[in-house]
C-alpha cells in the first residue's frame, strides 16, 4: 500500500464529509448544533472545492466539510479530492460520501506529490484511511508508476541524460527480475539503428537504445516504446528560448512507458513485456545531423531530414522497426512529439492513433474509467502524401505545417507492419498549471488507462 494511505481499520480518522448542492441541506441537518451554527456563520457554501474545518464542542478540530461535484454534472472534476492534501493540516483522514471512493483516494495520493529532489520539503504527513472496498495494492501500483514518471520528467537534463535514464530503467528492471540490454554509441551503427545514431551523435552524453524484457517468452508479446529525448534543443534547427525552456520533459514518453511497465510487472500480468527506449540528447556540435541529410532507417526506408527538430519520430522509427520484427500482439508508442497536439487538444488531453477501432474504443473506455483522458485522432491516410520527399522514400516533416500531430503519427506508422495492434500516443507529459491531483510539472499521461486495459486483457 502507498505511504499516503493507512488501513481503514487504523482507528480515529478525521472525517471529510463530502457535500454537493443537493446533499448539503441533509448533511447540515445531521450536524451537531454548534457545528451547524459554525458552518452557517462561516458562510459555508457546498460548492466544488470549498472546504471548512469544523470544531467539536470543546473547540478541537473534528471534521472537514468538502464540496464536491455531483456525479451527474456535465463535467465533474472526478479528481477533486486531489485538492485536499494541500488544504489539510497533518493528520489521518477518511472520506465520507465521496462520489467515487477509488478515484478520490487515487486523486488524494496523486495530489500529495511534491518534487523534492533538490529542496527538502518536509513531509506534511497528511494521510488517508483507504476507503472500504478499494484495492489498496492495485491503487499503489498505479500511484507508484505515476510518481516514478513525474520524478523522471521533473529531473533536469543535467541529471537525467541517456545514461541516467538507462540507470532508471535498470533500477525498475532489477526490482522485477527483468533483463536490460543497451546498444550504446557507435554500436548503434553496427547494430543498424542509424536514425538513433544520427539524432544522438552530437551530444556529449552517449546515445543509446535501451531494451528491457520481462515475463514468460511464450506469453503474448506486449511492447512499449517511449521517446527518450533527454533534452531537445531542436538541433541545428534550434528552438527559440521559450520553446526550449521545457525540453527536459522530452523524455516524457520514456518515463511514461517505464511507469506502465512497472505497473504491469508489479501486477504480474501474463504477458511477455518488452520496453524499448531510444535515449538521446538532441544537441548541436560539428557532427550534428543536418537539414536535408538522408539516412536509411532500420527498416530500409530512406528518410530525408526536413527539420532536425522533428527528432523524436526519427529515433522512434528505428525502435518501432526493431519491435515490429517480432510481430508483437500489442505495440504501444508514446512520446512528446508535437507542439501541434497541444495546440489541437491542450496539455491535458493527449491524442492517440490506431487503425484498430475496437482497440480505440477500449482505450477510450478505460481512459474514462480511470480519469486519465485521451482523445482519438485519425491516422488519416490521404495525408500520407504530405510526407513525400523529392530525394528519399519519405521526409520527416510535411511542408505547410498542417495536421502536425497526424503527420507525425503517419510517419511512425510507416515503420510498423507486422504488429497485430498498434497504438501511438502524442503526449504532453506536463501540467502547466496545477489541477486537482495534478501538481504543476511532469505528468504521467495515458499509462493508467493502458494499465487498466491490459489488466482487462491479460489479468487472469
Ligand atoms: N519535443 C518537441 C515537441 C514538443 C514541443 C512537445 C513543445 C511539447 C511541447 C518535438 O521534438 C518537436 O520539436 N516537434 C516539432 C515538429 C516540427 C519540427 C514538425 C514541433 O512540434 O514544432
Ligand atoms: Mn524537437
Ligand atoms: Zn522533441
Amino acid at each position: 500500500m502507498h505511504h499516503v494511505f493507512v488501513p481503514a481499520s487504523a482507528g480515529a480518522a478525521i472525517p471529510i464529509q463530502c457535500v454537493t448542492a443537493a446533499t448539503w441541506s441533509d448533511v447540515r441537518s445531521r450536524l451537531e448544533p454548534h457545528a451547524c451554527a459554525f458552518a452557517d456563520s462561516a458562510g459555508f457554501e457546498p460548492r466544488p472545492g470549498r472546504h471548512l474545518f469544523l470544531p467539536d464542542p470543546q473547540g478541537a478540530f473534528a471534521r472537514v466539510l468538502f464540496g464536491v461535484d455531483a456525479p451527474r454534472q456535465p463535467a465533474p472534476d472526478r479528481f477533486i479530492a486531489g485538492k485536499l492534501p494541500g488544504l489539510l493540516p497533518p493528520g489521518i483522514y477518511r472520506l465520507v460520501d465521496a462520489p467515487d471512493p477509488r478515484l478520490s483516494a487515487l486523486a488524494f495520493a496523486l495530489g500529495s506529490y511534491r518534487f523534492d529532489q533538490y529542496r527538502k520539503s518536509e513531509d506534511r504527513q497528511v494521510r488517508l484511511a483507504l476507503p472500504d472496498g478499494v484495492d489498496g495494492d492495485d491503487l499503489a501500483r498505479m500511484i507508484d508508476g505515476v510518481l516514478l514518471a513525474r520524478d523522471l520528467i521533473n529531473t533536469p537534463a543535467n541529471d537525467m541524460g541517456p545514461a541516467e535514464l538507462e540507470a532508471a530503467v535498470r533500477r525498475v528492471a532489477d526490482r522485477h527480475g527483468a533483463s536490460v540490454r543497451s546498444v550504446i554509441g557507435e554500436k548503434l551503427m553496427g547494430e543498424n539503428f542509424p536514425l538513433i545514431h544520427a539524432v544522438g551523435r552530437a551530444a556529449a552524453a552517449t546515445p543509446r537504445l535501451i531494451d528491457m524484457t520481462w515475463g514468460e517468452p511464450r506469453a503474448p508479446k506486449v511492447t512499449l516504446i517511449g521517446k527518450g529525448v533527454c533534452f531537445d534543443s531542436g538541433g541545428l534547427d534550434i528552438k527559440p528560448e521559450s520553446a526550449m525552456l521545457l525540453m527536459k520533459k522530452d523524455m516524457g514518453g520514456a518515463a511514461t512507458v517505464l511507469a506502465l511497465a512497472q505497473m504491469i510487472m508489479a501486477r504480474g500480468l501474463d504477458v511477455r513485456l518488452r520496453v524499448l527506449i531510444p535515449a538521446v540528447e538532441n544537441a548541436i556540435a560539428g557532427n550534428a545531423f543536418r537539414p536535408r541529410d538522408v539516412y536509411r532507417a532500420r527498416n530500409g526506408l530512406t528518410v530525408e531530414v526536413g527539420n532536425t527538430d522533428a527528432e523524436g519520430r526519427l529515433v522512434l522509427a528505428d525502435a518501432l522497426a526493431l519491435a515490429d520484427e517480432e510481430g508483437p500482439e500489442f505495440l504501444v508508442c508514446m512520446g512528446t512529439l508535437t507542439g501541434a497536439a497541444r495546440v489541437a487538444l491542450g496539455p491535458d488531453l493527449p491524442p492517440f492513433y490506431t487503425h484498430d477501432d475496437t482497440l480505440a474504443q477500449a482505450v477510450a473506455r478505460h481512459a474514462a474509467a480511470e480519469n486519465d483522458p485521451v482523445w482519438r485522432l485519425p491516422l488519416w491516410g490521404p495525408y500520407d502524401s504530405m510526407l513525400e520527399s523529392k530525394v528519399a522514400d519519405l521526409n520527416n516533416v510535411a511542408t505547410g505545417g498542417f495536421a502536425g500531430s497526424i503527420i507525425c503519427a503517419l510517419f511512425l506508422n510507416r515503420f510498423v507492419a507486422a504488429a497485430k495492434a498498434f497504438v501511438h500516443f502524442d503526449i504532453y507529459a506536463w501540467t502547466p498549471t496545477a489541477k486537482s491531483g495534478r501538481p504543476e510539472g511532469g505528468e504521467c499521461q495515458a499509462a493508467r488507462a493502458l494499465y487498466a486495459l491490459l489488466c482487462d486483457r491479460y489479468g487472469g
